[in-house]
């Protein structure tokens, strides 16, 4: 049965297509606002000296986006005093204040959300449905953990004792709390960290991407103007290894929540560790080697359509997309050519255009990553398709192709591949424990999608599949807060997921009154 504690709040609703006044506001809004975000760190009481950083759109590096001047050591120890000294009174306040000024928050984001929707389009290189949904995601995780901060912080747990004994367990804030974000989800995962951190009564320190610096600082104003104090959250953008070093190695820090990549996680787990300071609390949220699953009971068209969704929207710059596709040998030739007919439709160019369905990856660092694998794959691997690339629509972004390889074995893929790069294994009907035990042996743990019309198939799936989310019969993208918590296990993350009941939790600590009456 439902939790009836989780049906009292809705999710948002994004932008309604058939109604031609909302798709004409949406279109002005993204070309009204050109070069026109200028961001600074917030922190009250300094200023800085580090670089202007100039931002220009992935998708024509000749549209200036805007520019934001980085932090400097100075701000880092200033934003640090700072947020040690605001925290507790934030932390006192009742947990239904805190709520109320997020939920204030989500209201005014979605009053705003032409602005947010044109810097996703523009900083971020985000296809506008893409776009669409990253507002709304961003919107849900505020009012979820408000929702979550009233039923948890609200009153404390009341427990049993001896006569004449009160017991109580009241969950308080940590204390400072560094949220370093990365660029692919740069609202949603940015105010998601944020509001879960603010909710359970810590102060903050939000680090954006660089990437995607300019989305976080008209985000953190508009906390700002909603309530946040501007000491209790304040903004640091900056480089990762200078500004982020900074951070998590300072013992005034009580907690990071980190989302990216594995390596980067390592990188701030050794530095909180190597601190002579309290043992902080790290949610490290990363990356994955998502497999699907599909054996001859699936429908091929259905298989298509769910692998083109997982591998390839937002440029399968998802930490959830599908990377390899295992597909049962019997139906492997139908498949494999459907999916070459299908990535043939594919258009690649403007994220601005509802008539494209895949934009830019990120910037050069990232084309150069995918352009050399393509080139090993080219040799090692078979390629099945290749999607076709415009140049007059692509010729002055970092553009790339969606390919699909046809590869031997799990054993020819290093890492992860962040982009639109789907690699293909045969598997006979025999070798489904094989399967399973190659996709656990990456040692990643994100999602796994399964197309299987056979009980006995996914129940053996999910029971032997070390996964944090798993999806039968659908694509394995777009987790709904509230609906899909989400998060990985191993080497893709800490746990507990966002969005989902728990999560808080680990931002707080916990205190026991034991009153003798
Ligand atoms: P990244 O690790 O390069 O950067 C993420 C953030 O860490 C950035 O803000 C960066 O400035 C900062 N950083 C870099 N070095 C640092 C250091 N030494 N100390 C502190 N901070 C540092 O990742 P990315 O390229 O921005 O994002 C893509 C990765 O994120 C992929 O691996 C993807 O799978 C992962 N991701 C995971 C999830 C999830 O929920 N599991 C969601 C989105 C993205
Ligand atoms: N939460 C994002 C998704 O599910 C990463 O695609």
């Amino acid at each position: 049965a439902q939790n009836p504690n989780w049906v009292s709040r809705k999710n948002s609703m994004g932008v309604n297509f058939s109604n031609d006044n909302e798709l004409k506001a949406l279109a002005e809004a993204i070309n009204a606002k050109s070069g026109q975000w200028n961001a600074t760190p917030l922190v009250p009481g300094a200023q800085g000296n580090g670089p202007t950083v100039a931002v220009t759109n992935p998708a024509d590096r000749r549209d200036p986006v805007g520019s934001y001047v980085s932090a400097d050591a100075a701000l880092v120890d200033k934003a640090l005093a700072n947020g040690v000294a605001a925290q507790p009174n934030w932390d006192r306040l009742p947990a239904a204040s805190r709520a109320a000024i997020l939920e204030h928050a989500a209201d005014q984001l979605e009053a705003r959300r032409g602005e947010f929707i044109a810097l996703c389009v523009r900083e971020a290189g985000k296809s506008l449905p893409d776009a669409i949904a990253e507002i709304r995601e961003a919107a849900d995780f505020l009012r979820y953990y408000a929702t979550m901060a009233r039923r948890l912080f609200g009153h404390p747990e009341q427990l049993p004792g001896p006569t004449g004994e009160s017991n109580q367990l009241f969950l308080n804030g940590r204390g400072v709390f560094v949220c370093i974000s990365p660029w692919n989800f740069p609202l949603a995962i940015f105010l998601g960290q944020v509001s879960a951190a603010l909710a359970a009564g810590n102060s903050v320190i939000a680090k954006p991407a660089e990437q995607t610096s300019l989305i976080g600082y008209v985000a953190v104003k508009l906390l700002h103007e909603a309530g946040v104090p501007a000491d209790v959250l304040q903004y640091l953008p900056g480089d990762g290894a200078v500004v982020g070093a900074a951070l998590t190695k300072d013992p005034r820090v009580a907690g990071v929540a980190f989302t990216g990549s594995t390596e980067t996680a390592w990188a701030i787990n050794r530095a909180l560790a190597a601190r002579n300071a309290p043992i902080a609390a790290l949610i490290a949220e990363t990356g994955g080697q998502n497999a699907m699953i599909a054996d001859s009971s699936a429908l091929p068209e259905q298989i298509v359509k769910d692998v083109i969704a997982s591998a390839f929207q937002s440029a399968g710059q998802r930490c959830s997309a599908a990377r390899v596709l295992f597909v049962q040998e019997d139906i492997a030739d139908k498949v494999t050519g459907m999916l070459a007919g299908a990535m043939a439709e594919l258009k690649v160019g403007d994220p601005g255009q509802l008539s494209t369905d895949v934009g830019p990856v990120i910037d050069e660092d990232a084309l150069k990553i995918l352009n050399d694998h393509a080139a090993r794959m080219d040799k090692e691997a078979k390629k099945i398709a290749e999607a076709t690339l415009d140049p007059a629509a692509t010729g002055n972004g970092t553009f790339f192709a969606p390919r699909a390889y046809e590869i031997p074995s799990l054993n020819i893929l290093k890492r992860e591949v962040f982009g639109p790069v789907l690699h293909v294994i045969r598997w006979k009907g025999s070798e489904l424990a094989q399967v399973i035990d190659a996709i656990n042996g990456t040692g990643y743990g994100l999602t796994l999608g399964v197309h299987s019309r056979i009980d006995d198939t996914v129940e053996y799936i999910r029971s032997h599949a070390r996964v944090g989310n798993c999806y039968v019969n659908r694509n394995q993208i777009g987790a709904v807060v509230g609906v899909q918590p989400f998060g990985g296990e191993s080497l893709s993350g800490t746990g507990p997921k966002a969005g989902g009941p728990h999560y808080l939790l680990r931002f707080a600590g916990e205190r026991t009154l034991t009153i003798n009456t």
